[in-house]
């Protein structure tokens, strides 16, 4: 068995590795118009091949920022059905990989509604999350998706809160680290265990700088009185307009202020004629799951991510 990045060279080979479970994956289209992106490449995909007849009897996917050097999380673990010990394989695969990056990149995988009372679904994510957590990413999160479709009623405007862009980072990094405050967030928090609460929040505007949605969109809240109220991002990825990021200051919360955000951020992309919008939260942010739900939004996927211990990623 031999272990290394992929080469060009390998992209017919690529293309020929066929996921059939219950579970996301990089299928050919993913494959080819995320290389055109940029945000796969050659030398973060890696591979187990056959020392016999270089068959590939196992790969793996990062996704990354165009231009970034580094990969920001795993969408796909493939291992030919041909493999014995496919969770040693795979776990290998990772560990070499992650040797190589200098970073533990979270697994991320979508999955249905109810996956945990579906046997394939069960099977399919199993043996991967075992590998996972071998190769060190055995912190697992429930993160839910929700959608507003354009057949639901547009929002009306807030008549409590003004809106107001800025073009200084800085007024949005001292922003986010108000609403980082006591949040139900566990990627933040998490965040927050390892580093000072400013660069915590730099980093996240940074994050969300580097997202196809226009800085130009994002919004401060203000009260009446001209009190920093929270903030509102409406945003995009690749596969599409999403809600971002938005956040209550803690002096504000418990006021139902985060339907007021919500429906700045959906009315904006509405009134620009969007068909579908997509969020995702954490299970355990209950506050925010009952405002997607009261403003709409339907809850149609999980997406589960495993990641590295912060002190060991
Ligand atoms: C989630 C959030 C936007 C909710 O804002 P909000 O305007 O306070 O929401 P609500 O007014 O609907 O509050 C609902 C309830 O949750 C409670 N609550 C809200 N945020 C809370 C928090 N972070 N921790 C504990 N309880 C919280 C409120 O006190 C309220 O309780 P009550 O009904 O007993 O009064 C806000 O907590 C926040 O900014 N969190 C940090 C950022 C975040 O998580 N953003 C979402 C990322 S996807």
């Amino acid at each position: 068995m031999h272990f290394r990045p992929a080469v060009e060279t390998d992209l017919d080979d690529l293309l020929g590795c066929v996921v059939d479970e219950s579970i996301s994956w990089a299928h050919p289209d993913r494959l080819l118009s995320f290389l055109e992106s940029g945000n796969y490449r050659y030398d973060h995909m890696w591979l187990a091949v056959s020392e016999d007849d270089g068959e590939i009897l196992a790969r793996a996917v990062w996704w990354g920022f165009p231009g970034g050097d580094r990969p920001l999380a795993m969408d796909c673990l493939y291992v030919h059905p041909s493999v014995g010990d496919r969770v040693e394989l795979a776990a290998e695969l990772l560990r070499r990989a992650h040797a190589a990056f200098g970073t533990k990149p979270a697994y991320h995988v979508f999955v249905s509604n109810g996956w945990r009372e579906d046997p394939k679904a069960l099977a399919a994510i199993g043996w991967r999350w075992e590998a996972a957590g071998r190769a060190g990413l055995t912190e697992e999160l429930e993160r839910l998706r929700y959608e507003w479709t354009a057949d639901e009623p547009v929002p009306e405007q807030s008549d409590r809160l003004v809106f107001r862009g800025d073009d200084d980072d800085e007024v949005f990094v001292a922003a986010f680290r108000r609403v980082a405050e006591g949040t139900l967030d566990h990627h933040t928090r998490q965040a927050l265990t390892t580093m000072d609460p400013e660069a915590q929040a730099r980093e996240d505007v940074d994050g969300y700088k580097s997202m196809p949605g226009d800085r130009s969109w994002w919004r401060l809240a203000y009260a009446k009185d001209g009190d920093l109220v929270g903030v509102a991002l409406p945003s995009a990825n690749n596969a599409g307009p999403v809600v971002g990021y938005l956040g209550v200051v803690p002096g504000h919360r418990g006021h139902g202020y985060v339907d007021d955000l919500l429906a700045e951020i959906t009315r904006f992309h509405a009134e620009r004629g969007v068909q579908r919008i997509i969020a995702d939260t954490d299970l355990g942010n209950v506050p925010m799951a009952r405002a997607f739900e009261r403003a709409g939004y339907r809850k149609f996927s999980i997406r589960l991510v495993l990641s590295a211990d912060p002190v060991n990623a």
